[in-house]
């Protein structure tokens, strides 16, 4: 049985991987910094949870040993760019260094559409440029004469499914304000559903040899493009919320929508909204088509309308006291 080390195995997209690989027979270790997180993935019969500092170069090269393959998920969507450095480029530059020192023959690595390898700074965000840079430095890590560690870069548009931290949050936000003010109401995403990704990076694993040389980087795209107005909308639609109208959207101008993100990240917990989202959506999030996409894998990409009604429609206020209040809206 092959054994695959997932870094950020806990996570949306993570945990969506680890189900695909026990299903498929793999053995799973995943890494996580605390046990706990991997509570909700412990039902997968192949996989071991091992707690580990993955910023501890050698903890990470130890926890190689024997793998045949090293799936990264690690990411940050906030923090300072000294944090998405960490994240982004140098934890990467470690990944790679550990899988081509223990011979791991297959690194999968999930970067983010935008994402611009042979231009990082061109990329409009922090987000964007680590994640350009994170690219590069694997490229040429895995790339030097010594190693035995192939490489295949995925890189999605915004993920949907019924875990998201996207259109669940629009519909939560509309449950409880009247008006959605909304900055770069215009910019597009082409939104990916999380099965038809975690599918790609199992068939990601599963290319063989001149396959795997063919497709070093790949695009993770649903078969539409929207606006991000159109997705709030579409996740009050979806959720039933003002008889499916949803609440107005209000398009906010730039520098309005910057001082609601500053705002916004004084709140506590994970915010909705931080500056530098808003400079990664100044550029569309769609594919310009010049790479393969997840067909390229023989998925057939599932659309956000056709996927999103079935979770968004079960809202957890749906019973009891909250529930009448919600009908009588
Ligand atoms: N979700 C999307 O819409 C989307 C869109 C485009 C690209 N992506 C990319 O897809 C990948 C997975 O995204 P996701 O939405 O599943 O992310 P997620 O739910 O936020 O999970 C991130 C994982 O990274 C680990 N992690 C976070 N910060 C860390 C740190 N400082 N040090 C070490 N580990 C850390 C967490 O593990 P522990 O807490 O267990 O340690 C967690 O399992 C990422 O590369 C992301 O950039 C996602």
């Amino acid at each position: 049985m092959k054994h695959i080390l997932v870094l950020g195995g806990t996570g949306f997209v993570g945990a969506h991987v680890c189900e695909k690989l026990g299903q498929a027979g793999y053995r799973v270790s995943v890494a996580t910094r605390k046990a706990r997180n991997a509570s909700h993935i412990q039902h997968v019969p192949t996989l071991t949870v091992l707690e580990l500092d993955i910023h501890n170069e050698q903890a990470l090269t130890q926890a190689m040993q024997g793998v045949d393959a090293v799936v990264n998920l690690v990411a940050i969507l906030h923090g300072s760019a000294a944090a998405f450095e960490r994240v982004h480029v140098e934890l990467p530059q470690k990944i790679g260094r550990a899988c081509v020192k223990n011979g791991v023959k297959r690194l999968v690595h999930i970067s983010a559409l935008g994402a611009h390898a042979a231009h990082p700074e061109t990329a409009p965000s922090n987000y964007l440029r680590s994640k350009s840079r994170g690219e590069v430095a694997l490229q040429t890590i895995t790339g030097q004469s010594q190693s035995a560690t192939q490489l295949t870069v995925l890189r999605p548009s915004v993920i949907f499914g019924a875990q998201d931290q996207f259109l669940n949050v629009f519909a939560k936000l509309q449950r409880v304000f009247p008006v959605m003010p909304l900055a770069c109401a215009s910019a597009k995403f082409q939104p990916v559903w999380v099965e038809d990704v975690a599918l790609g990076v199992l068939r990601c694993l599963q290319l063989s040899g001149a396959a795997v040389k063919a497709l070093p980087v790949l695009e993770a795209v649903g078969p539409h493009v929207l606006t991000l107005k159109s997705l709030v909308q579409l996740a009050a639609r979806f959720s039933g919320i003002g008889q499916g109208r949803g609440r107005p959207v209000i398009g906010l101008p730039r520098w309005m929508g910057k001082i609601q993100a500053v705002i916004l990240g004084f709140m506590p917990g994970e915010p909705v909204m931080s500056v530098d989202n808003l400079d990664s959506m100044r550029i569309d999030n769609v594919s310009a088509g010049a790479l393969p996409g997840l067909q390229a894998l023989g998925i057939q990409v599932a659309s956000l309308v056709a996927v999103a009604p079935s979770y968004l429609l079960h809202d957890p206020s749906d019973q009891g006291l909250l529930a009448i209040r919600k009908r009588s809206r």
